[in-house]
Parts: C-alpha cells; structure tokens; sequence
C-alpha cells in the first residue's frame, strides 16, 4: 500500500487585506510530511510562518490550495468538526500561549481531556506527569496570570501533548525559555516522536532544536525551500 503523507499541502496561497493593496504572504506552498518525520520551518520575522503553521493546523483558511492530514482534506470539514478533529488529534504550541486565565495550570492542562470526555483520573496521572516533566509540578494551581511566560509556554506546551497527539504543530516552543527549560522541551518533542511515532512540524529560531529535526525548510518570499543545517547557520550568522 503507498504511504499516505501526514501531511500534503498543495499550491497553498495565503492574502491578507490591506489598505495599500493586497499582502501576499504565502505564494504557493507545497509540502510533504511524512508520518513519524521531524520538520523544522525557519526564516525571517514577518515572513509568515506562524501564518503557515496555522493553515496546516486548520486554525485558517487559505485563500486557495488544498491541506490534507493523512489523506483527507481538513478544509472539506465542517468547522465544528474540524475543531474536534483538532482537539483530539492535533497537538498545537501556539507562539503566544492561549491558557485559560479563569483556570489554574492544571485545570488547563487537562481540558483537552476533559472535552475528549476521557475518564478524569487518567488525564489528572497525565496532566500532572507532563507539568511534573516540565518542572512545573510546584505550579498546579496558580492561576495563569501568576506564571512567568516561559512557565506559561511550559504549561501550553503540556496542554498540547496532553492526548499524545499523532500531529505536532508548534511555534517558537522554546521562545521564552532558558536553555535548561528548552532542552527539557526539546527532549519531550523528541521523546513523543520516538515513542509514538509522532509527527512534528516547529517554526523555531533556535538551532539546537533545529538540528534534531530530520530536515530543515526555509521560508522565503512566500515559498519553501528546503535548507542543509550548515547553510542554516551561514544564514543566521
Ligand atoms: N490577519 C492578518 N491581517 C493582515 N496581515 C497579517 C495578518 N496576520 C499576519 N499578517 C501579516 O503577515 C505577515 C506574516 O505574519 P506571521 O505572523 O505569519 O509572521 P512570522 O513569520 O510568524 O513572524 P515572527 O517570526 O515574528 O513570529 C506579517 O507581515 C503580518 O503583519
Ligand atoms: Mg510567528
């Protein structure tokens, strides 16, 4: 049987409304992720990665193109269904966290649980294991406000792994971190990679990071291209 891509973008272009004329920020993107591949995106602020990794994850629409995850086409679903399909399946590390401020840390872990309507006990072992992991086990019950940022990217990224999701979408993971806390992030991508055999696409400035990623793609005037981690670093120097 022929392997069926985790996920296949075709031709995807992507046109934001603006008062001078219109902003092209995708140009016909074409990518190919296979299941279980690790795939870093790079480039430039404002060039439109956060845009792209929303349109992968079905948080957008594009202007024109086609998505599918593992064969079907997100953008035929409905969007009460695409948003199920989400929470159940996708695990989404957004640049800019989108913790529930009425909830506490763990609360908030555990709410894809909760609305995948899983026994309570288990989502609490794994919510509290994952915080735990990620060092956040004296946090469970600040509230989110009472967190510093990196403790609050921590806290999301838990959120996000919480139903070990066969699709990793994450941007800037490691953004507001320390070195220690990056490596912890780092390694906890990597782990579920190896364990489940999940798949992971992560917009990312930061090259150790990078470098663990099967392959590296650029974003560039509004296309993909694929980079070798030393040219990466040639760039960025
Ligand atoms: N809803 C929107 N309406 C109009 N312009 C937008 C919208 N969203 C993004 N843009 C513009 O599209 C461009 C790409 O934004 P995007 O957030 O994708 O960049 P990025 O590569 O993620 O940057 P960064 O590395 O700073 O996070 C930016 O110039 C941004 O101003
Ligand atoms: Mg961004």
């Amino acid at each position: 049987m022929a392997r069926v891509p985790a996920i296949k973008a075709e031709g995807l272009r992507k046109v934001f409304p603006h008062p001078e004329g219109e902003l092209e920020i995708l140009k016909g993107i074409e990518l190919t992720v296979w299941p279980g591949e690790k795939v870093a995106i790079v480039g430039p602020s404002g060039v439109g990665k956060t845009t792209l990794l929303q349109l992968l994850g079905g948080l957008d629409r594009p202007t024109e193109g086609r998505i599918l995850h593992f064969g079907e086409n997100i953008l035929d679903l409905s969007d009460e269904a695409l948003s199920a399909y989400r929470n159940r399946h996708l695990g989404f590390v957004f640049q800019f966290h989108y913790l529930l401020p009425e909830f506490d840390t763990l609360e908030n872990v555990m709410l894809p649980g909760l609305l995948a309507g899983l026994p309570r006990p288990e989502i609490r072992r794994r919510a509290e294991d994952l915080l735990s992991r990620l060092g956040l086990s004296e946090r469970l019950h600040h509230r989110i406000n009472d967190l510093s940022g990196g403790e609050r990217q921590r806290a999301a990224m838990a959120r996000a792994l919480l139903l070990e999701p066969r699709l990793v979408l994450a941007d800037e993971p490691t953004g507001n971190l320390d070195a220690e806390s990056a490596r912890e992030v780092t390694e906890i991508l990597l782990q579920l990679n190896q364990k489940y055999d999940t798949t992971l696409v992560v917009v990312t400035h930061n090259m150790e990071l990078a470098a663990r990623m099967d392959r590296i793609l650029r974003l560039e005037a509004g296309k993909l291209k694929e980079v070798s981690f030393e040219k990466l670093v040639s760039l960025e120097a």
